[in-house]
Formats: C-alpha cells, structure tokens, sequence
C-alpha cells in the first residue's frame, strides 16, 4: 500500500531571536528550507517591534512576557535567551503541548528531558517528552566525534582544553572583542568589556561560567555531565579546562582519550571519515587541519591532528573544531526540529 506524502508546514517560534543564538535559528531555518508556516519571534521589551527577515517577509518581535503560549498558534519553538528565561518560560510552552527545543543549560541534566545531538541519540525522542535540551556548544562538537569511536573501543577517559569563541557568550561578547580590538589598533585605551569581565582582545581568559566547590567551572562540568548523559554511559571519565579566546566564531578543541580497546591510527581515520557529521581535515604534511576561520557557517564537525598518544597505552589525541553557533548551537536546535518531523511527532 502506497502512502501519499503529505507536505506539512509548521508554525515556529524562536525565542531571543534578537540575540547571536537566535539570529542563526532564524537564518538556519530559512537556509535549510524548514517547512514554516507562519513564523513568531520573541525577545525581552526592549526589542518588541523590531523587524526581523525571514524568507523575503519581515517579521515583527513580540515581547515574550505578555504571550501566552498555544499549540493553536505554535508547534515546535526553538528558545535561546539564556537559563533563567527557559526555566521560567520552556514549561509553559511545553504543558501548552508545544515542542520546545532549549538551547540553555537549565533543562539539561533533568532526567525526564532528553538531552539530543541527532547524529547520536535521536531514539530519545517521544511524543510524551516536550521539553528537549539542546546540549552546550563545547560539548556537542567533541560528542559527534567521539561517540563513533567510543562504540568501536569504548572510551574510559576523556581529557580536554577548549578554546571558545567570543560568540559563545552572546551578541554583547563579540561587540567587546570588536572595540576592543578596534581600540587597540587605534592606539587608544583599551574599553571595559559590557559582557566580558576581563580584556578578551589579544588576551586568554581561563574562565567560562562561574567556579563550582571542586575548582572546575560549570562550562567544564557540563563537559563531563552532559558527555555521560548524551553517550549514555556513566563510567567515561572527562577532565575540562575551558578557555575563551579571541575568536569570534568556532570553538576549537585538543582532546586526548583512553580507550579499552586498541584503535590503530588507520582505524580511527576509517571510523571518522565514515561517521556522520564529521569531517576528517588531517594532512599536517600539506598543512592541512581543522581551524576555527575553515569551520565558520558550516554544517559539520571537522577533526584532525590525530595522533597516538605517546603517554599512555590505548592513548589518542585529535584537534576538534566546529562553528559554535551552527552545530554548538542553532543547527543542532533546527536539526532536532528535522528530527521530530522525520519520526512524524511534528
Ligand atoms: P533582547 O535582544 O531583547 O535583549 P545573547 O545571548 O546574544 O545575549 O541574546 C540573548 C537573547 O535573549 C536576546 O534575544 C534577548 O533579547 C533575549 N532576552 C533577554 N532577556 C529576555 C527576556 N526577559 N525576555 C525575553 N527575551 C529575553
């Protein structure tokens, strides 16, 4: 029996669409040729009124506060406008019965939501669970290229130092970086930051989130939270050192695993070059590898640098590199979306 193809639209809300997460949501939804039906974007007062492009429209922001949310006017909305508006906000679009797909850390951990990267655990999808997390930026990009090899030779310990772009800390970050920078060249005093609390510009700062009691920052234990919640495995040990730096776009990784099972060089490559999501950029002789400039606006997630490491048995060390707004964040969002189709719960 043949079973005719419906071609169904969506209504979509993004919610702080104004900011650096939002904006791409928004773009990404055009670019990928989403099926919207009609469109609503959200943001705080100050934005309300504000006019946003969308497919050759232009869509005015409403203010978030004064909407009440109804599966009559959205199906799925995509939200990116910080914790504590997707604590308070992310359950009364969900007990309206509309997908919400949350790019903030404040569901993430919670047992009964789903923390999703497509490529790896789409299966956790159901009708019954609304409220999808989006996992964090840093987290995501080294998951698509470890979970492969984890299945292949299981992996007992993950060690990694980040370096994350200034746009990971949203729209007011990159302004710093920019007058900062901008300052410099111009020989004049350098600017306070209004988002960063130290120079970023030409400076490294080891600090992303605040200190938890064990000395590692929150973005560091959302390594170590969210890896073991997303590959479902609770013995994988991961140590983080999370880094901002003077980048606008891209986070970039140096990762070094253990596994229980031996990986030669060419079994990884194999594995990799074969996984979805991934891009292998590995030919230091010609001088080719993943950098933070290469993976801007890019669907994928590039790896190279890969090594045996000399220090321990089963030991590998790879340079991972993905653009932070796409797949760390707003197509990760918009993919979970196409996932929720594909499985017809939209
Ligand atoms: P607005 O631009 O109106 O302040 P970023 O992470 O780039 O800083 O962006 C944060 C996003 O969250 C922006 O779209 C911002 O909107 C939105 N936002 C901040 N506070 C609120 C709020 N109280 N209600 C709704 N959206 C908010």
């Amino acid at each position: 029996m043949s079973v005719k193809k419906i071609n169904k639209q969506y209504n979509v809300g993004v919610v702080g669409a104004t900011g650096a997460v939002g904006q791409e949501m928004v773009s990404l939804l055009e670019k990928r040729k989403f099926p919207v039906k009609n469109l609503r974007l959200f943001a705080s007062e100050r934005s309300a009124g504000k006019k946003v492009k969308f497919a050759g429209v232009e869509v005015a922001v409403e203010e978030l506060a004064k909407y009440k949310p109804s599966a009559a006017d959205l199906d799925v909305a995509l939200f990116s406008a910080g914790a504590a508006i997707s604590k308070e906000y992310a359950p009364k679009f969900a007990d309206a019965g509309i997908y919400v797909i949350d790019n903030s850390s404040a569901w993430r951990m919670d047992p009964g939501v789903p923390l999703v990267v497509p490529e790896i655990n789409s299966h956790e999808l159901s009708s019954d669970r609304k409220l999808i997390a989006n996992p964090n930026c840093s987290t995501i990009q080294m998951v698509v290229v470890l979970n492969p090899l984890h299945k292949a030779a299981k992996i007992k310990r993950i060690v990694v130092a980040t370096y994350q772009a200034v746009s990971g800390a949203g729209a007011w970050a990159i302004e710093d970086l920019k007058m900062q920078t901008k300052a410099y060249v111009e020989n004049k005093p350098i600017p306070k930051g209004k988002k960063m609390a130290h120079q970023i510009a030409f400076n490294l700062i080891p600090q992303i989130d605040v200190f938890m009691d064990n000395g590692y920052t929150k973005e560091e234990m959302k390594m170590v939270n969210e890896t073991q919640k997303i590959m479902g495995d609770n013995d994988i040990k991961v140590s983080a050192t999370c880094i901002r730096v003077p980048v606008f776009r891209s986070h970039s990784e140096a990762v070094w695993i253990e596994t229980q099972k031996r990986l030669t060089i060419t079994m990884v490559r194999d594995i990799l070059s074969n996984s979805e999501g991934v891009v292998l950029l590995d030919d230091p002789a010609a001088g080719k590898y993943p950098m933070p400039l290469d993976a801007e606006c890019k669907d994928v997630t590039y790896v190279g640098r890969i090594r045996e490491d000399i220090s321990v048995p089963n030991g590998l060390a790879m340079w991972i590199v993905s653009d932070n707004l796409w797949k760390g964040a707003a197509l990760n969002a918009v993919q979970i979306a196409e996932q929720l189709m594909k499985l017809q719960l939209l």
